[in-house]
């Protein structure tokens, strides 16, 4: 674990502690508010991501910036990482070898964001992080607590792409979350 931003982004800026550093062009760590009250947790950077070393700024991050904006959401309020922080070849889902050698940097990211919610985009953030018995299909738009934070498991945007029932339900998981703020703000 990296007890500070400093630490953290020293030991990953040379990263080679799995088989995604052989094609990487940028680590993509994470982006946004290092204080932020929410965290959003995706997969891992696809093509476009690669190149610009940001994670979400491609199609599906487009889709997912337009459901921001939508709800009134600020981007750069959240806190937005991924799972591996390196390309997948192909955009294939990364190997547990990958997870498990990137997971101590999302762990430390976690820690030093401190978030009160976090939402999960798809089936690989659910799974790495409240555990493989967790399926998208039936976790989606369902608060999970766990150890003092609260989780929102919803689609990945790029699922969206696919699919119009899964946005309207994509709009409705994060007005929740949009909702739990207002909550706080108000009780
Ligand atoms: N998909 C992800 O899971 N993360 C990104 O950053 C971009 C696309
Ligand atoms: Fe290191 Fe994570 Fe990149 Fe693998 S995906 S090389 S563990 S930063």
């Amino acid at each position: 674990m990296y007890e500070t931003w400093e630490q953290l982004e020293e030991e990953i800026k040379d990263c080679k502690k799995c088989k995604l550093c052989q094609n990487r062009t940028n680590i993509v760590l994470g982006t946004g508010d290092r204080n932020a009250d929410i965290m959003f947790i995706g997969e891992g950077p696809g093509a476009d991501e690669d190149r610009e070393g940001e994670p979400f700024v491609g199609k599906a991050g487009k889709l997912m910036n337009e459901a921001l904006i939508g709800l009134g959401i600020k981007r750069d309020k959240l806190y937005i990482a991924n799972i591996v922080k390196c390309r997948p070849p192909g955009n294939r889902n990364p190997e547990a070898d990958e997870t498990i050698a990137c997971m101590d940097y999302l762990r430390s990211q976690v820690m030093l964001v401190k978030p009160k919610v976090i939402v999960l985009l798809g089936s690989v953030a659910l799974k790495n992080i409240l555990g493989e018995e967790y399926q998208i299909t039936a976790s989606r738009g369902k608060w999970v607590e766990k150890k003092g934070i609260r989780y929102m498991p919803t689609w990945h945007p790029a699922a969206l792409l696919r699919d119009e029932a899964k946005k309207i339900e994509f709009w409705n998981d994060l007005k929740e979350v949009r909702d739990w703020k207002l909550e706080i703000i108000n009780t």
